[in-house]
């Protein structure tokens, strides 16, 4: 098969690992990719901006699936440039995104379709929605409709808190277009689980459930991250709770995006609360979560390549089942010193040869080569995976092979994982 990736992350390289066991003889192009994408696939110098460039590449190298990483190519539209082209494409089209890239639409859909979720108002006025968040209970979740990479979710803790989110989206604009209508959310408490489903616009086929670590530091403190680290699968997603989650999340809303004219095919990523009530929609997304995808990926032993492809050319997933998965997996991300917030690119990076082995995997992030060296180039540089028999043996592998691991400034947690093994494991 000839695969295309688009995105440079570590998502996208455990994208293109899965995809290569998947079809070790077929060919793999990552554009942009990074260092370590050119491992299993070669890199094509597009940005995932350039939609022409890429259906160009897709179209001359007869690529049978192209694979999207992120959101914001997909909420650009390009799936609806290489369905123009007749090139077969798995993810859904922008409209079918606005799941992720208008919070407002999705929760509008929720409401609609009866999919569990926090109650909600939306607002675009700066005085209303003032008027509104004075007369809640702290904590207050006040979100940005819009994408904004990771930025927009703010959890006040005070009334003044939320005012002070409301105005520096709907008055001071400092999210744009995406901060120019909001959504205020009741807080949810309790755990969070992310599932992922394969969708052909009908059918909602889920892999292993995972949790990812969005704090920079130990005991979940500070600021929000990109993800310090996730693990898979989780104790809480039994396979009643996840068929529960395709039934009553993913399910009504494929039919309801379908009776919308928007049929849903690609990833969709429920990411969920455990509440007393049972699952809740925190946000939905429209590509794999990153890190998650970095453990969910290697727990997955069925084949992705076959009904991705299927999907892309519009064909339905069938009977197909992700299988079951065996052992566990944890991935420890190594950041710059400073990340998230500013932190300094173009130290050398020094991976131990004999690191990478059947059970530890290292995926690149923030990586890129200068003069011939391995440097780092942004906050989150490499995740380091640990597989197992079980979370802890994934936990130590992982956390070891991160402490070998050298860069100035590198710093990284050693808790992920800490509400199912505590937070010394290893
Ligand atoms: N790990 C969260 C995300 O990918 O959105």
């Amino acid at each position: 098969m000839n695969i295309l990736i688009v995105g440079s992350g570590g998502r996208e390289h455990a994208i293109a690992a899965k995809l290569r066991r998947d079809d070790p003889r077929g060919s793999i192009w990552v554009a942009p990719g990074n260092p370590g994408t050119a491992g299993p696939g070669r890199n094509v110098q597009l940005s995932v901006s350039d939609l022409g460039g890429l259906a160009d590449f897709a179209s001359e190298k007869a690529i049978d699936l192209t694979v999207v990483g992120p959101e914001q190519p997909l909420a650009d539209g390009i799936a609806e440039v290489f369905a123009a082209r007749g090139l077969p494409l798995f993810g859904p089209s922008a409209d079918a995104a606005r799941l992720e890239s208008s919070k407002s639409f999705a929760k509008q859909l929720m409401r609609d379709c009866g999919v569990p979720s926090a109650g909600f108002e939306i607002f675009t006025d700066y005085d209303r929605a003032a008027g509104y968040v004075s007369n809640l209970e702290p904590p207050i979740v006040v979100k940005a409709s819009g994408l904004a990479a990771g930025k927009g979710a703010i959890v006040a803790e005070s009334v003044d808190a939320a005012l002070q989110a409301l105005r520096e989206m709907l008055v001071e604009d400092r999210f744009g277009e995406s901060g120019r209508e909001v959504v205020i959310e009741d807080f949810m408490p309790g755990e969070e689980l992310s599932v992922f489903f394969l969708s052909d616009g009908e059918n909602a086929v889920p892999l292993v459930s995972s949790r990812d670590h969005k704090r920079r530091f130990e005991g979940d403190a500070g600021p929000n991250t990109g993800g310090m680290g996730a693990y898979a699968p989780v104790v809480d997603g039994t396979p009643e709770l996840i068929e529960r989650v395709r039934r009553e999340v993913a399910l009504p809303v494929l039919q309801g995006m379908a009776e919308r004219g928007l049929p849903y095919r690609g990833f969709l990523y429920a990411g969920l609360m455990l509440t007393p009530q049972g699952p809740k929609v925190v946000e939905f997304n429209c590509r794999l979560g990153d890190p998650e995808a970095q453990v969910v990926l290697p727990l997955t032993s069925a084949d992705l390549a076959g009904p991705m492809a299927a999907v892309a050319r519009g064909e339905s997933l069938g009977d197909w089942s992700a299988g079951d998965s065996h052992g566990a997996a944890l991935i420890t991300v190594v950041v710059s010193g400073g990340y998230p917030g500013s932190y300094p690119k173009g130290h050398p990076i020094e991976i131990p040869e004999d690191l990478e082995t059947e059970d530890v995997h290292v995926y690149h992030a923030g990586t890129a080569h200068q003069d011939g060296r391995l440097v780092t180039a942004g906050g989150r540089v490499l995740g380091i995976t640990g597989l197992g028999e079980d979370l802890r043996s994934a936990a130590e592998r992982s956390r070891e092979a991160a402490a070998r691991v050298r860069f100035a400034g590198a710093a990284w947690r050693n808790d992920i994982g800490h509400s199912e093994i505590g937070p010394t494991a290893g």
